[in-house]
């Protein structure tokens, strides 16, 4: 079977092989066959994800016994929420009953908590929680969990009928979330904070590859791609390009880089909404914003610094002090945004732009290195 799978717009790599995942299901079976012997216990599997586990568990199992099932919701996506909502009880009633929880996986504990709740005010006879898989670091309830498959780290996991939303549950091995290796910067810094000279340094020192949005645009107008042509359209009635022009023309400039280890985005985004985007876009690469990394230089400095290059650079822009200030101040309005929106993420990395390139580029790489 494939070692890299796609569910929706996820990969999963192979982690557990069919084989290890009978090896572990048979060792729960084996020690369930001793300790209920001359009992009639009730197997309760919590549906949907346990199915698998409890019918090839039952087969294995020696001694009488019945069975019931209940339906609890947590997972959205590949997210877990606390509000969990029974969906199914279980039937008859298990009063008196010696009662053994199926699980596929147990994860916070919300669930078998939920379900331990339930057998109590049932009043059963005894309880014990069986599980084919337990993520130890993610588990923040008291309750013990008697019988583990395999203990797995706080990976989201799909296979052996655990899901991605809806997807996965007939694989026979366990696949793991693809974990992303790129990096991702999003690059700002003020109009002559030295955002140019820094991006080429740290493309060729972490080999990445640096989409500057002015250049994509003035490349593919140039070219006239299909694209670039609609862009134009808006350009020259006087209009902002949408940023679904926008965010198309990065997706082309992402897929044309597929194998890259990751991209400095510069010029982009500039809004919440083009933020999100982004966030789309990567999501769909398995991988995401690792920060946003921006120059801080005094405005007094950035003004000399811009009036100096103004005087061999011959950019218009560059000689007017008014100019530079308002340049100065747009690029500031618009940052805040996005400083806010990375900030609540903790993506937000702040660096002085004041020094040598080579000092500059070592605070950078400070940061990026814990990215
Ligand atoms: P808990 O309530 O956090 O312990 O989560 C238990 C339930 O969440 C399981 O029965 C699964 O349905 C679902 N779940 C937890 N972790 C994973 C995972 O890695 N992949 C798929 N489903 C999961
Ligand atoms: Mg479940």
């Amino acid at each position: 079977m494939k070692n890299t799978i796609t569910l929706h717009d996820l990969s999963f790599e192979k982690f557990i092989t069919k084989t290890n995942v009978q090896h572990a299901v048979n060792g729960v079976a084996v020690r369930l066959n001793e300790d209920y012997r001359g009992k009639c216990p009730v197997f309760l599997t919590v549906l949907n994800g346990a199915f698998l586990f409890s019918s090839e568990l039952i087969k294995k199992f020696d001694h009488d016994c019945e069975l019931s099932f209940i339906k609890v919701a947590s997972y959205e996506g590949t997210q877990q929420s606390d509000e969990i909502h029974t969906v199914m009880g279980a039937e008859p009633s298990l009063k008196g009953r010696d009662v053994i929880v199926v699980e596929d996986i147990v994860d916070s504990g919300n669930t078998v908590e939920t379900i331990i709740k339930i057998l109590k005010d049932e009043e059963v006879a005894s309880f014990k929680i069986a599980t084919l898989l337990y993520k130890p670091e993610a588990y923040k309830k008291p309750y013990k969990i008697d019988y583990i498959g395999l203990e797995v780290p706080n990976d989201f996991v799909v296979g052996y009928g655990l899901d991605y939303n809806g997807l996965g549950r007939n694989l026979t091995s366990i696949y793991k979330l693809k974990e992303s290796t790129m990096t991702n910067l999003v690059l700002f810094g003020p109009p002559g904070a030295g955002k140019g000279t820094q991006a080429e340094v740290l493309k060729e020192k972490y080999n990445l590859v640096h989409i500057s949005t002015g250049d994509v645009f003035r490349y593919n107008i140039k070219n006239a791609t299909e694209l670039g042509t609609l862009a134009k359209s808006y350009i020259d009635k006087g209009q902002l390009v949408p940023d679904s022009v926008t965010i198309k023309m990065l997706n082309a400039e992402v897929e044309k880089n597929a194998d890259a280890k990751g991209f400095i985005f510069d010029g982009f985004p500039r809004t919440e909404a083009q933020a999100e985007a982004l966030a789309v876009l990567l999501a769909s690469k398995n991988t995401g914003v690792s920060g946003m990394v921006a120059l801080e230089v005094d405005d007094e400095v950035l003004v000399q610094r811009l009036l100096e290059r103004g005087k061999t650079s011959g950019r218009a822009d560059d000689a007017d002090e008014a100019v530079i200030r308002n340049r100065i101040k747009v690029y500031y309005a618009e940052t805040a945004i996005l400083k806010g929106f990375y900030e609540k993420q903790d993506k937000y990395h702040g660096v002085d732009g004041v020094g040598t390139v080579s000092e500059i580029t070592d605070r950078l790489s400070k940061v990026i290195d814990t990215l």
